[in-house]
């Protein structure tokens, strides 16, 4: 509408009228985030699957297994039992007190539940962190290769994510060193962390974590650190970042360890200074966490014992690929520590790792991630296996995967 002389509103043209519904249809500039790549690649296995082939997923990072019975009974007692309401906003106060009982049990560490919030995954809990610490325009370093939600969710939030290269030399963590060099270059506002990492697998000992984090915090850099495989540690036990630093940020999720991808939750441990900030972020952009999943996450501490049986199939796992693998030629890849991944070079098979994954797939019946998903640089030459999966399945993928190489040598 333009408005004429005398105050009168009249139509446009119809150019102008078109303009103004497209920009009606436009998403934002903030929300063209890249896809996940390993999407496509589930997309593509499903579509053989559907034409009757067989294929071992090793793609997807999610457990094969499903939650702890324990979780499961709780559940459904709470179901059983008709309503389900929202909850506090930073979670059943029970539950932020077991989950601070697990920081005691764990890593002996005394914590106030006062400081535990409740999320939905640990999605959820880097929105709120990544709102909760930074403004606009921030710069926050990442280890490359990494998890790509982080730099995609840093970028919707109209931060900047930095990407700093790793190499095996440091087991792809980020050092202290390279932390610092790109902060005098231009400064940081904050770092995540990950240990045991995806997609690598590897870890951070204790000492060089804790090098890390004082050296970031030192000169005023946030450091989050995200532990969603902890309790997958095969090489040594990892270290919280709460039990180094009160000023950290930790994120943690019931997704991997106990094997909850699909109920959505995960937990944060902030600095008391934060934690009221947080709760007014989750009150406005979710009230609370789903009720059903807070109950079930609850229980799921009891179900320790199941879960650490997953935990051995992952080792044997790990046992065969790490031994298999390099007979079939795929031999360059660094001890695998912790999570359920291991990170494979492919170099001396491809420059396009896309493109080797669909051929695996489509010739092999092996679906793996490529590795430009986590490294928009050096990617082209990596492949990122999942050994969240049963034993057989992955002796299977050994085989098949020497066959297929041993036909293009
Ligand atoms: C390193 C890392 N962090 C966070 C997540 C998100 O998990 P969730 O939101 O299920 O807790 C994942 C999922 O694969 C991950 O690999």
């Amino acid at each position: 509408m333009r408005q004429e002389r005398g105050g009168e509103l009249r139509p446009n043209g119809p150019e102008t009228m078109l303009e103004a519904a497209k920009q009606l249809l436009k998403p934002s500039k903030r929300s063209d985030v890249p896809p996940f790549i390993v999407m496509d690649v589930m997309a593509a296995a499903a579509q053989r699957e559907a034409l009757g082939a067989r294929v071992i997923h090793m793609e997807v990072g999610q457990p094969a297994a499903p939650a702890p019975s324990t979780a499961i009974k709780a559940a459904q007692a709470a179901l059983a039992h008709g309503r389900i309401g929202y909850t506090e906003t930073l979670g059943i106060p029970s539950l932020r007190a077991r989950i601070a009982r697990h920081y005691k049990d764990t890593y002996d560490l005394a914590l106030d539940p006062v400081r535990v919030v409740v999320t939905t995954g640990s999605s959820g809990g880097f929105v709120l962190a990544f709102l909760s610490l930074f403004e606009p325009g921030d710069r926050v370093a990442l280890a490359n290769p990494g998890y790509p939600p982080y730099r995609h969710i840093l970028s919707a939030l109209g931060c900047e994510p930095v990407l700093i290269q790793t190499t095996e030399e440091t087991r792809w963590a980020l050092s202290a060193k390279s932390l610092i060099a790109e902060h005098r270059r231009k400064p940081l506002q904050g770092v995540v962390v990950a240990s045991p990492a995806n997609p690598t697998g590897t870890m951070m000992d204790a000492d060089t974590l804790s090098r890390l984090i004082a050296v970031a915090e030192a000169e005023g850099i946030r450091v989050i650190s995200d532990e969603i495989y902890h309790g997958l540690d095969y090489a040594f036990a990892a270290e919280t970042a709460a039990n180094l630093s009160e000023r950290s940020v930790v994120i943690n999720s019931f997704s991997k360890y106990f094997c909850m991808t699909g109920w959505r939750v995960g937990w944060m441990v902030a600095p008391d200074s934060l934690v009221r900030s947080v709760e007014r972020l989750q009150g406005n952009l979710a009230i609370s966490v789903p009720t059903l999943a807070q109950f079930a996450a609850q229980a799921a501490f009891d179900g320790r014992e199941e879960m650490e049986a997953v935990k051995h199939s992952y080792e044997e796992n790990r046992r065969i690929l790490t031994e298999g693998l390099p007979k079939t030629g795929i031999d360059k890849f660094l001890p695998v520590d912790g999570a359920f991944y291991l990170y494979a070079n492919i170099a001396r098979f491809s420059d396009d790792s896309l493109d080797f994954a669909k051929r695996m797939l489509n010739e092999a019946g092996v679906a793996a991630t490529p590795g430009i998903d986590f490294d928009p640089i050096d990617g082209k030459h990596f492949l990122r296996f999942c050994y969240a999966g049963s034993a057989a399945d992955m002796r299977e993928a050994v085989e098949r995967i020497g066959n297929w190489l041993a036909h293009k040598r």
